[in-house]
């Protein structure tokens, strides 16, 4: 069990509550053996470039640097399909949420904990999620990293949180399946879970996640809601 005194979870978006997974897999019949390559790459070089316009100072929207790393990614793996790079951002917009979030966060509302998300998404591209995946009544708030203008695992990102919630740091738990995020958020001062999905060995960052699991559906038993449906 984390303190008593947790009053938030704040989610991470993209890998914890959506699966950025599911845009490439609906066109599994198309890629093919380059399936999984693509989802890799598109990820890797999406994260890449938040990183380094972070560095550089020179942030655009998280919608464009993903177009930017799809457009990478395709060009890197010779696949030139007419219309499929569209048609997978369009599908990156719907992305499906993981099984467990629904639930969880219905039983984190019940049990009286604020709920929201802090994400690299742009406020349209989070909207659209949000609203497909029909959690948006489950939210307190929707937090882009566009109210600071630099992406994470820059400190004013954590900040936003904090200071548009209202509440103290170390009473925020912040929940990523980001590993170099969940531990940023730590170094910060949050409370920090990590859902680590894909079981991955502990980074060596500052900071270091209070617990590790490796589904939300654990998650409301340790912040006190486990009995609220
Ligand atoms: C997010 O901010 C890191 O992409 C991840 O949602």
């Amino acid at each position: 069990m984390l303190q008593h005194n947790v009053k938030a979870c704040v989610f991470d978006a993209y890998g914890t509550l959506f699966d950025f997974a599911a845009a490439t897999r609906a066109c599994r019949d198309i890629l093919g053996a380059d399936l999984d390559r693509l989802t890799v790459l598109w990820r890797d070089k999406q994260l890449q470039y938040t990183w380094l316009r972070a560095i550089q100072r020179r942030h655009v929207d998280f919608w464009q640097v993903t177009g930017d790393a799809l457009d990478y990614a395709l060009d890197t793996l010779g696949i030139h399909r007419p219309g499929l790079r569209d048609h997978l951002m369009d599908l990156y917009l719907t992305l499906e949420p993981f099984p467990e979030v629904p639930d969880m966060l219905r039983r984190l509302k019940a049990a009286g904990l604020n709920t929201a998300i802090l994400s690299n998404g742009s406020p349209m591209m989070l909207d659209v999620a949000v609203r497909n995946a029909a959690i948006h009544e489950l939210l307190d708030a929707i937090l882009s990293v566009e109210e600071v203008g630099v992406y994470k695992p820059a400190p004013e990102v954590y900040r936003l949180a904090v200071e548009r919630l209202g509440i103290p740091t170390a009473q925020i738990c912040f929940v990523s399946s980001n590993s170099w995020d969940a531990y940023a958020a730590a170094a910060f001062g949050m409370r920090v879970v990590w859902c680590n999905r894909y079981g991955q060995r502990p980074e060596r960052l500052p900071g270091r996640p209070d617990r590790e699991i490796r589904t939300l559906a654990e998650l409301p038993e340790l912040v006190g809601a486990a009995t609220g449906r």
